[in-house]
């Protein structure tokens, strides 16, 4: 008997020790795989990034308050950090840069294989996951955006703006000039979805 009571609190220590390895382990930050065609040109609809409105309501989206069936931050965490295993850590600016918008539309809509992360499309609109989407993103790239033509996170004043010339960023260095930046075309796609 006093056997198994020793026994018994050694395994609950492992298992204590087992979870919180687990919890602080994220392994190497490594990029996400491409979006397949279908999303790769889905975007945030134009101005959407820095509408207060727009980010409001994908809070409310995320907390599950517009529909309890739909509660984001029942994994993700109210604030970003994980409360459930497995989900990566939205607050890691490093690891969330690394993902274009379409990459993330593309995981909400149909979620991850083999995890706990499901496919949303059949319970939130599109409108739905690009806002819910621009709220997500205020725990690891505040004030930031994805912009398309640069393909790379930037400040808000800077979407759809040409990469600067020179210094910080470094672009492609095929000689070429940056591409003009195709900001207008982007500013009617996306909103209309299908
Ligand atoms: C039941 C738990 C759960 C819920 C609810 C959930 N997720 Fe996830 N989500 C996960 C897990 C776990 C992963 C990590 C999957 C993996 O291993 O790549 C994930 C991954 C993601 C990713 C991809 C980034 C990454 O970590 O690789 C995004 C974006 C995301 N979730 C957004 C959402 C949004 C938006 C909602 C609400 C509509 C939501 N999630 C609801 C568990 C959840």
């Amino acid at each position: 008997m006093k056997i198994n009571g020793l026994m018994a609190l050694a395994m609950i220590g492992c298992v204590g020790v087992l979870l919180t390895g687990c919890e602080a382990e994220e392994g190497p930050i490594q990029p996400p795989p491409p979006a397949p065609p279908e999303y790769a040109d889905k975007h945030m609809p134009a101005g959407w990034w820095a509408d207060e409105k727009i980010i409001a309501e994908g809070k409310e989206i995320f907390e599950g308050v517009k529909n309890i069936d739909v509660n984001c931050s029942s994994c993700h965490g109210k604030d970003g950090k994980p409360v459930k295993a497995g989900a990566r850590d939205f607050r890691k600016t490093e690891r969330m840069k690394l993902y274009p918008d379409s990459v993330w539309f593309w995981r909400i809509s149909e979620g991850v294989p083999n995890t706990k992360m499901k496919a949303w499309k059949s319970k939130l609109p599109e409108e739905d996951r690009w806002k819910a989407m621009a709220y997500e993103r205020t725990f690891g790239l505040k004030g930031m955006g994805y912009d398309v033509a640069r393909q790379e996170w930037v400040p808000l004043a800077e979407l759809g703006k040409p990469a600067p010339a020179a210094g910080a960023t470094p672009v492609a260095g095929d000689g070429k000039a940056p591409a003009a930046a195709p900001a207008k075309d982007g500013a009617k796609k996306g909103k209309g979805g299908k």
